[in-house]
Parts: structure tokens; C-alpha cells; sequence
């Protein structure tokens, strides 16, 4: 089943004020893309300001705390950037697992905090290149599916992306081949997991996606788009990924 693909842009923490500006012509190739949906997730301190000029564009943010409210500094909950205008936001990117040792088990929960507040959640999967040169990718992601997806995700609720640590801002993206074969084991796992609605799940690549590579990784089965970085930080790389998108949907 073709499943409507969703190009998203993590600016990470990447951009002041000044990059509000590339958001215009994106929205424009959103608006031009009805058929695919387009999102951007940029920092916390520009949310609020993104989400007024998104105008077709999806926006959302790069993190949420489990709680709805309360003393714990620094953090942000999901009801705050439903406020701020976000629908998404991305729980488990691998570089929060890494950097703040963030375990499954708390993925999940802010999964599902995300939920609860009516917002949409990516959650992010992804094996080191070790654990890959062991032949353990498998056994790996199926082990974070389980800890990270919450049980009561749907097809319009949650996205899931599919992100190896060794190919996240490397320039090394994955084959076509491996890709595949992750995707179709992530697919069997989340009907496996959620039933029926499982079949309906997005499945996102992400890892040194361009707009060289996106038109073939959008075009493999069971790739329902793209999570993108570094070539999201601007509407010259991420237009073309936008196009690419639109191209594998017809
Ligand atoms: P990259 O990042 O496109 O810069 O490799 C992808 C991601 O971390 O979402």
C-alpha cells in the first residue's frame, strides 16, 4: 500500500532568526506538493515564529519531556509546543540516545506524552555501525521498536524513522538494499506490534539524505519518506528533496 510521504527537515540545533527566512519558499513547494506532506523541526526558540509562517508546512519539535508541566528545567513539554503551533515532534533521534542517554523505555514515554497532547509523534530507530558490522542491526532495531513504540500508535498518530547512527551526517547514506530490508522487517514488526494499523504507519530513511539520493531511497519499497539534517538547513538542498518526494509519489 502506498502510504502519503512526509519529506521533514531537523534543523537540530542549527539556526537564529535570520533562517525564518528560507521558510517562505519552502512553504511555497509545500503548497505546490499537495499530495505529499512537508514538515520542518526547527529549534525551541523558533518554533512559535516558524509555526506563524508555516503555510503549508508542517512544523513540529525535536523534543519532549514525558511530563505535561512542572520543575524540571530546561526541558519542554508536549502540551507547550502544541501551544507554540507544533503537530509533530521527533522522540528517540539518535543523538539524544547518545548524548543524553536516552533509553527506550523513556522514548516511549515521551511518545506517548506526545500523544496525549494531541500531537504526532517520529519516533526514531537506528544501529551503530558495530552493532551492524556484528550482524546485529536486526536483532537491534526489533529490540527498539519494542522499547520505543507505544502500543496505542496508529497510522495517524505515530511515523516511525529509520535513522543508522554510522550514516547521520557522515555523507554515507545506505544502500537501496539495506534500506529495503530494514524497512520491510521495521513494517513486519509494527503490524506485529499494533495490528492492522501497523500497515499504516509511516516509515521514515534518514542519514545523509540529498537531493541526489532522495528520488532513489523515496522510490524503495516501504520508504514513506525522509527525515533529513544538513540538507534541510536550506531551501536551495531541501527544494530538491521536495521535488524527489512529489516524483516517488506518482
Ligand atoms: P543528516 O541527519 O541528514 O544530516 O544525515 C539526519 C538526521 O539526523 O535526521
Amino acid at each position: 500500500m502506498a502510504l502519503r510521504k512526509l519529506v521533514a527537515g531537523n534543523w537540530k540545533m542549527n539556526g537564529t532568526r535570520a533562517m525564518l527566512a528560507e521558510l517562505p519558499p519552502l512553504a511555497e513547494a509545500a503548497r505546490a506538493a499537495p499530495g505529499i506532506d512537508v514538515a520542518i523541526f526547527p529549534p525551541f526558540t523558533l518554533l512559535a515564529q516558524a509555526a506563524e509562517r508555516a503555510d503549508g508546512l508542517v512544523i513540529g519539535g525535536q523534543d519532549c519531556h514525558t511530563g505535561a508541566k512542572g520543575p524540571h528545567t530546561g526541558c519542554v513539554s508536549a502540551d507547550m509546543l502544541g501551544d507554540a503551533g507544533a503537530t509533530h515532534v521527533i522522540v528517540g533521534h539518535s543523538e539524544r540516545r547518545r548524548d543524553q542517554g536516552e533509553t527506550d523505555e523513556l522514548v516511549r514515554a515521551k511518545a506517548e506524552a506526545a500523544l496525549a497532547a494531541g500531537l504526532r509523534a517520529i519516533v526514531c530507530v537506528g544501529e551503530t555501525e558495530a552493532i551492524r558490522n556484528e550482524g546485529g542491526a536486526i536483532p537491534h532495531i526489533t529490540a527498539q521498536l519494542e522499547g520505543s513504540v507505544p502500543p496505542v500508535g496508529t497510522g495517524e498518530t505515530l511515523v516511525v524513522a529509520y535513522e543508522p547512527v554510522w550514516a547521520v551526517g557522515t555523507g554515507r547514506a545506505a544502500t537501496e538494499a539495506d534500506i529495503a530490508d530494514m524497512h520491510a522487517m521495521i513494517r513486519a514488526k509494527l503490524i506485529a506490534l499494533l495490528g492492522e494499523t501497523g500497515a499504516t504507519v509511516r516509515i521514515l530513511y534518514g542519514g545523509s539524505v540529498t537531493g541526489e539520493n532522495a528520488a532513489a531511497i523515496m522510490a524503495t519499497p516501504d520508504v514513506d519518506g525522509v527525515l533529513v539534517g544538513g540538507a534541510s538547513l536550506s531551501a536551495e538542498t531541501f527544494g530538491p528533496i521536495i521535488h524527489a518526494g512529489v516524483t516517488a509519489s506518482r
